[in-house]
């Protein structure tokens, strides 16, 4: 291909337009931001492009709320959504996200039938099931932000807990998002240490329990609205690794198809990501206690999911 390579981000809120910001601030995109709000999606997208003049960044950047300016995107990031609000049922939450999520990747898919989708709208899970089925995409090109951000989380605690540096810790979760998620202790590891011989289990166990509390705490402190700092820079790490071809191993919300037991739903898993997107299920070997709380973690996926078939 001539030029640089188009990437979308769908919801130009908290975090589609950090989102575009830090794939803007790369220089090795044209970053096109869309929402259905008028004029959002454009005002920030001309803030970031006066900002490319002082960081030197060339790329295009295109507010819209118009699909056709989207077309050819090599890779669409969806992020477009309600929150919870008060007295909304999670039932609610997700009739309507799945509505939202439908229509956005109809335009989507019809615009750019060749893009890999990343989704990141919450329930994350459900969210890239219904992009799946709606896309019609090969299981390859959906995957699921989470487990980026939740690893992410679990190292930046643990490296702040023992007073080493964040690229020194190394993890690896399984599951839903949040607190479905399935912590590997046993694959987790400091400069190649395992954990269990740098912290008691007590210890360890409470810094699992806030990272899967670690999007409820940031909500709780921020009062509106949610995390978006630590989610764009794990979408960007999934998008760069997949544009670079990297092969970098993260932990991925992909199509399982009897992979650790699970077949036909989204759930967090290690992923291969490459220029063709899921490359790779890696498959490790777990203990029965790891397989049992990533198959209590399916289950509540597949209940959703069924919900979700019935609603769109
Ligand atoms: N098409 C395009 N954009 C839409 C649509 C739609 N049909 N519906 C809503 N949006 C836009 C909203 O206008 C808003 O700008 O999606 C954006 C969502 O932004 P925020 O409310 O700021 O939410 P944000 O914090 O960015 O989170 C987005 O990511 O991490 C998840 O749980 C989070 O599901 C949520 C999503």
């Amino acid at each position: 291909m001539v030029g640089r390579e188009k990437v979308t981000v769908i919801g130009a809120g908290n975090v589609g337009g950090t989102t575009a910001q830090r794939l803007a601030e790369t220089g090795r995109y044209d970053v096109v931001l869309l929402d259905v709000v008028d004029g959002v999606p454009q005002g920030k997208a001309l803030d970031l492009l006066q900002a490319g003049a002082l960081l030197g960044s060339d790329g295009q950047i295109v507010g819209t709320t118009d699909y056709r300016a989207t077309a050819g995107s090599s890779l669409v990031v969806i992020t477009s959504g309600v929150p919870r609000k008060p007295g909304m049922s999670r039932e609610q939450l997700l009739e309507i996200n799945a509505k939202i999520v439908r229509d956005v990747v109809t335009q989507v898919a019809a615009n750019s039938p060749e893009a890999i989708l990343v989704v990141v709208t919450n329930p994350l899970d459900v969210m890239t099931y219904v992009a799946h089925k709606v896309s019609k995409f090969p299981r390859e090109r959906v995957v699921g932000m989470a487990g980026v951000l939740d690893s992410a989380r679990f190292r930046a605690f643990i490296a702040a807990e023992l007073k080493v540096s964040v690229k020194n810790v190394e993890t690896m979760v399984l599951g839903g998002h949040g607190d479905a998620m399935v912590p590997l202790i046993r694959y987790t590891t400091v400069a190649g240490v395992p954990l269990s011989e740098r912290l008691p289990k007590d210890r360890i166990d409470a810094l699992v329990k806030r990272t899967q509390d670690g999007g409820a705490e940031i909500v709780a402190l921020l009062k509106t609205g949610s995390a978006y700092y630590a989610p764009s820079a794990s979408i960007v790490a999934m998008v760069e690794a997949i544009l670079l071809d990297s092969k970098k191993i993260l932990p991925c919300a992909a199509l399982c198809k009897g992979e650790y037991g699970v077949n036909g739903l989204f759930v967090g898993v290690p992923v291969k990501l490459g220029r063709r997107g899921v490359e790779e299920i890696v498959t490790l070997s777990l203990t029965a206690y790891e397989q049992t709380a990533l198959a209590q973690s399916a289950a509540v996926v597949r209940e959703h999911c069924d919900l979700v078939d019935k609603m769109i």
